[in-house]
C-alpha cells in the first residue's frame, strides 16, 4: 500500500477530471472454486486498489464529486469470519489509512445510489468483467443486464486510462521489483530444465520462485515446448532433446504490481542451426523495435518494424519471398507472428484491458481487422510514463500453414515446400518490459539472457 496522501491525491485528480456526478467504484468478491466455500485465491479489482487501495473483499465504494466525499461500503466481520479467517481492523480503520473519512454498511449503498438517481444526477461506473459486476449494477440501478455494459461511463474510462497510464515514479519501484522476480523466475527455469524433465517440473520451479519472494504469478504460466501454440497452458509433455522450451510468466507484488517476460531457450545446451537461424531474425526484431520506441511513435508502427524485420530475415532464411513493404501491408507476416507486439503493463499483466483495448490502447480509434495486426493491444502514439511490454515471436504452426497452403494464400511471398520442412520447429518470443522516457526507452528490472551466447554459456552450464 502507499501513503495515504497519494490515494487521495489519485482521487483528486480523478474528481477534477470527470467533472461532476457520482463515480462507483466496485471491489471484488470471493469466487467459489467448485463449492461456494473453496475460493479461488482473492484478487481485488485494479481500479478499486488504485484510487480505494483496500484489499478485502465485497467492498464498494462511491466517489461523489459534487459534494467531495469518498464513502466505503463494507460490511464488518462476523464471529464466524473471525473465527475462520481470523480479525481485521474495522472498515473505518482500514478507509483511514487511504485517507477515507466515511464508511457505510454495505446495503447502504443502494440508498446512496438511488438519492443520486432521484436527483437526476450521473452515475459513472466501468463496463462489468464479472458476472457479480452485472447483477450488481442490475439490482443497484435497475438497469437491464443486458444493458450494463453498453451503460458504463465513458467520460470516466477516458478519465482512469489518461491516470493510470502513466506510472508515477513510486509505481515504477513496484514495477521494477515485479520486473526483477520475473527475471529470477526465467533465469531458474533456464538453470533447472534438463531433457527427460516434465513441462510441470520447471513450471513448478518458475511458480516456487516468485513465491519465495514474497510474490505471486500476475497470470498463469505458458511452459512448453509447443510455444507455436501462444498461449499453451498445458504442462503435461516431456521436454525432449532437441525441442525449444517457451516460457512466459511474471510475478505480482504484494502490492499488485506485474512483470512479464517471455525468453526460449534450446532444452540442448547449444541452438541447432535452423533454430539459431530463427531466433537470430527475433532478437533483431526485438532490438529494431526497441530502439525504435520514444514518445510520440505510435506503437502500430513499432509492431509494423517488427513485422518487416521478421519478415525480411525469413527472407535470408528462404521462408518467405518479395517484397517486404507489401508483404506487411498485406498481413503475410502474421502467418508466423499472429499476435501484437505488445501491450500496457501495470496493476494488471495487461494494464486495464477491462475497460476496452479500443480505449486503452488506441485512444478510442477503430482497431485493425486483420489477421493479425487485430490482436495488436497497443496501438497509439506512445507517451512518457507508458510500461508497456515489447514480446515478438516468430511460431511455425503447422495446421495455420496447411490451411493458408490450401487456400492458396500468399503464394507469392512464402516458400510453402520449405515451409513443410519447419511444421516440427514450435515457437520462439523474447519479451521484455519497458518504461518510455524522454529521450526513448528504459528497461526494466534486471537483465536476462536474451543472446544466443548468453543463453547457450547457462543452458551449458545447468546441463553440466
Ligand atoms: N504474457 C502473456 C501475454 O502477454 O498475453
Ligand atoms: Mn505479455
Amino acid at each position: 500500500m502507499f501513503s495515504k496522501e497519494t490515494y487521495t491525491a489519485r482521487r483528486e485528480v480523478l474528481r477534477q477530471s470527470v467533472g461532476s456526478g457520482v463515480i462507483l467504484i466496485l471491489g471484488n468478491e470471493e469466487a467459489g472454486m467448485n463449492y461456494r466455500d473453496n475460493w479461488y485465491h482473492f484478487r481485488q479489482d485494479s481500479t478499486f486498489l488504485y484510487y480505494i487501495g483496500l484489499n478485502q473483499a465485497s467492498l464498494a465504494a462511491i466517489i461523489d464529486i459534487d459534494e467531495n466525499t469518498t464513502t466505503v461500503y463494507g460490511d464488518e466481520l462476523t464471529v464466524d469470519d473471525i473465527v475462520w479467517t481470523g480479525p481485521l481492523p474495522s472498515i473505518a480503520a482500514l478507509a483511514a489509512e487511504t485517507g477515507i473519512r466515511h464508511t457505510a454498511a454495505h446495503n447502504e449503498v443502494i440508498n446512496a445510489l438511488q438519492a443520486a438517481q432521484q436527483k437526476g444526477r450521473n452515475i459513472h461506473f466501468l463496463p462489468p468483467y464479472r458476472d457479480e459486476h452485472t447483477v450488481k449494477l442490475h439490482h443497484w440501478l435497475g438497469l437491464a443486464i443486458g444493458e450494463v455494459a453498453d451503460k458504463a461511463s465513458l467520460p470516466l474510462i477516458k478519465a482512469i486510462v489518461a491516470q493510470r497510464e502513466i506510472k508515477t515514479a513510486e509505481e515504477l519501484v513496484e514495477l521494477d521489483k515485479a520486473v526483477d522476480i520475473t527475471s529470477d523466475m526465467h533465469l531458474a527455469a533456464m538453470k533447472a530444465t534438463k531433457a527427460g524433465m516434465m513441462e510441470y517440473e520447471v513450471s513448478g520451479v518458475v511458480n516456487s520462485t516468485a513465491l519465495l519472494n514474497g510474490a505471486e504469478l500476475s497470470f498463469p504460466i505458458i511452459l512448453t515446448t509447443n510455444g507455436q501454440t501462444l498461449h499453451n497452458h498445458y504442462h503435461g509433455n516431456v521436454i525432449e532433446e532437441g525441442r525449444l522450451l517457451l516460457c512466459d510468466s511474471g510475478a505480482q507484488t504484494s502490492n499488485h504490481y506485474a512483470g512479464d517476460m517471455t525468453r526460449t531457450f534450446p532444452v540442448n545446451g547449444t541452438f541447432s542451426q535452423k533454430q539459431r537461424e530463427v531466433y537470430t531474425v527475433l532478437l533483431q526484431s526485438h532490438e529494431d523495435a526497441v530502439a525504435a520506441m520514444k514518445p510520440g511513435v505510435p506503437y502500430k508502427d513499432v509492431h509494423l518494424l517488427a513485422a518487416r524485420t521478421i519478415f525480411d530475415g525469413l527472407k535470408q532464411i528462404g521462408l518467405t519471398k518479395g517484397d517486404t513493404e507489401e508483404a506487411v501491408s498485406q498481413g503475410v507476416h502474421a502467418l508466423f507472428f499472429p499476435h501484437g507486439l505488445g501491450h500496457q503493463m501495470g496493476m494488471d499483466v495487461h494494464d486495464m484491458e477491462n475497460l476496452g483495448e479500443v480505449q486503452v490502447g488506441y485512444d478510442g480509434a477503430a482497431k485493425s481487422t486483420q489477421f493479425g495486426l487485430k490482436s495488436l493491444r497497443l496501438g497509439k502514439p506512445l507517451k512518457e510514463g507508458i510500461v508497456l511490454t515489447v514480446e515478438p515471436g516468430i511460431y511455425l504452426i503447422p495446421e495455420l500453414i496447411d490451411i493458408w497452403r490450401s487456400e492458396g494464400k500468399f503464394m507469392d511471398f512464402l516458400n510453402y515446400d520449405k515451409l513443410e520442412g519447419y511444421k516440427d520447429f514450435g515457437g520462439m518470443r523474447v519479451e521484455e518490459d519497458f518504461v518510455i522516457t524522454a529521450g526513448g526507452s528504459r528497461r526494466l528490472g534486471k537483465k536476462v539472457a536474451t543472446s544466443i551466447a548468453d543463453i547457450e554459456a547457462i543452458r551449458q552450464e545447468a546441463i553440466g
